[in-house]
């Protein structure tokens, strides 16, 4: 495949169809966004859908603005804002990487993604999407939706879990210094929006031309899921 004219054709259509969320720049401006917000959000985005965490982010992000104040909140606070969102787990490494944030980097925080990596509590998808999309640095974000458009894009017929592996190197041959933070950006619209799980609208997409699933009549199909 064509991965220059795959990223231009992507990036044309978030420049045009990119969704308006609360924590997010513009398309051209990733970077122009603060770190906390977009951590904070990539957390809670991690166990829901950006209908259901918007409320939650927003009412995070006004009661405590910056990382030092999340830090300084109490935990059971911390813990009752996020009733709803589930997966309590998730709230403490919040706080815990809020704290380190706060004690060890001086509220700001690190801008590559091997530093992010190192904080409590911010795992590979986390450290990745924070250097992208707040510092628009190179950076594999590989989410369910950017896996499902891998599997379409090459016919896959490795079923999930084991092509994960394969499903992040595809990935990887797109990200490029060019744009990363909205590279990621318009993986992940492309996968809710128009790659969707179920009735996927390929009449939209600007990649069928290029898509080996598309082409291959059944695009649902992948990924293939391994029998149970
Ligand atoms: N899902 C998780 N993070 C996202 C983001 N930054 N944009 C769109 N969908 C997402």
């Amino acid at each position: 495949p064509d991965v220059a004219s795959i990223r231009s054709r992507l990036l044309a259509w978030y420049d045009a169809h990119a969704r308006a969320l609360a924590w997010r720049a513009p398309p051209g401006e990733a970077g122009g966004i603060d770190p906390y917000r977009v951590w904070l959000s990539e957390v809670m985005l991690q166990q829901t859908t950006t209908a259901h965490a918007t409320p939650y982010f927003l009412n995070f992000a006004a009661r405590w603005p910056t990382v030092r104040d999340l830090a300084a909140a109490p935990d059971a606070e911390v813990m009752a804002a996020w009733a709803g969102l589930g997966y309590y787990a998730r709230a403490r490494n919040l706080l815990a990487c809020a704290r380190a944030v706060a004690g060890d980097h001086g509220g700001v925080f690190p801008d590559t993604e091997a530093r992010l990596l190192a904080l409590p509590g911010v795992g590979a998808y986390t450290a990745a999407a924070v250097a992208a999309i707040a510092f628009d640095r190179p950076a594999n974000v590989v989410d369910g939706n950017v896996e499902r458009v891998m599997a379409r894009l090459f016919a896959v017929e490795t079923p999930v879990p084991a092509a994960r592996p394969e499903l992040r190197r595809l990935a990887a041959r797109f990200v490029t210094d060019h744009r990363p933070g909205d590279w990621a950006q318009a993986l992940m619209d492309l996968g809710a929006t128009v790659c969707r799980s179920r009735s996927p609208l390929c009449g939209q997409c600007p990649l069928a031309a290029d898509c080996a699933g598309f082409a291959s009549g059944a695009p649902e199909r992948f990924p293939l899921k391994a029998k149970k």
